[in-house]
């Protein structure tokens, strides 16, 4: 499944926030989004899963019209989880993971066992099983991300859209959750694509990055050419080495000190 948008103009009402950018979602590829506070990142991924609509250009999946998926249709597919997210307070863990199974089900069925088997295996995997009984308003901010990106788990996608899915999580947490996500990607050749502001998260997990600044793509390609000293200079305004470690596979970015 492949997603193709092209010379795609997005905004909300006012001057367009995103303009002629195009961005290609390949199968089984983890695809980093990176960029500026207010570049635009979560706009253009709002629009490639259906959130916000595009004035200009086209969105295809596998060659077929974004708009013309229904919306069980497309949530089989397509997994999203946006940057903001509110659920009511009085919903069970469980039970707002059990939605993740919504698009295959039937609107009058009960979870299946395989339903439940899928839920189950979603709640180990983003370690929040011991939480299943709780309600969401008694979950920390980290907690609360985990039942979300279990959730979207749940749902099964073909391809995963995740808008900074590491924010809230404590460091060990963060690499559990890159490490899972690589995990889905490798073994059940699901596609990624993520917000990331990390960009050395984004240097370790990802094949393929997109640098979004002022709405606009400035560059995309594999993590090593695209991470450079003279990126991070023009897009970031922002001084650093990029070094190569013995022993390491992937180079590491080096900010300098502070005054
Ligand atoms: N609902 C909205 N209505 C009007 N303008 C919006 C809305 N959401 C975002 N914008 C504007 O669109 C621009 C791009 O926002 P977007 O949320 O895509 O940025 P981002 O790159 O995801 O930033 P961040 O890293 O802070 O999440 C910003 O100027 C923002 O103010
Ligand atoms: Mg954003």
């Amino acid at each position: 499944m492949d997603i193709n948008g092209t010379q795609l103009q997005i905004g909300y009402g006012g001057a367009p926030v995103v303009e002629e950018l195009s961005i290609q979602v390949r199968p089984g590829v983890i695809t980093s989004i990176i960029g500026p506070n207010g570049s635009g990142k979560s706009t253009v991924l709002k629009a490639l899963t259906r959130l916000l609509s595009y004035q200009h250009g086209t969105i295809c999946v596998d060659g077929r019209d974004l708009r013309s998926f229904g919306a069980k249709e497309f949530a089989r597919i397509v997994g999203v989880l946006p940057q903001m997210h509110s659920a009511p307070p009085d919903f069970q863990v469980k039970e707002l993971v059990g939605y993740g199974r919504v698009p295959h089900q039937k609107w009058y069925a009960k979870n299946s066992d395989e339903d439940k088997r899928i839920i189950d295996w979603a709640l180990k995997a983003t370690g929040i099983w011991h939480l299943r009984e709780k309600c969401i308003n008694e979950c920390s901010g980290g907690e609360c991300q985990r039942v979300w990106i279990a959730t979207v788990l749940a749902q099964q996608p073909e391809i995963l859209f995740l808008d900074e899915p590491t924010t809230y999580l404590d460091i060990s947490h963060q690499m559990e959750m890159m490490q899972l996500v690589k995990k889905l990607n490798r073994e059940n050749r699901i596609g990624v694509v993520m917000v990331l502001h990390d960009l050395s998260q984004a240097l370790e997990v990802s094949d393929w990055i997109v640098v979004i600044k002022d709405g606009k793509k400035y560059d995309e390609g594999v993590p090593e050419d695209v991470i450079t000293p003279k990126m991070m200079k023009e897009v970031y305004d922002v001084d650093c080495d990029i070094l190569r470690v013995p022993g390491r596979q992937k180079p590491l970015i080096a900010y300098r000190e502070l005054a």
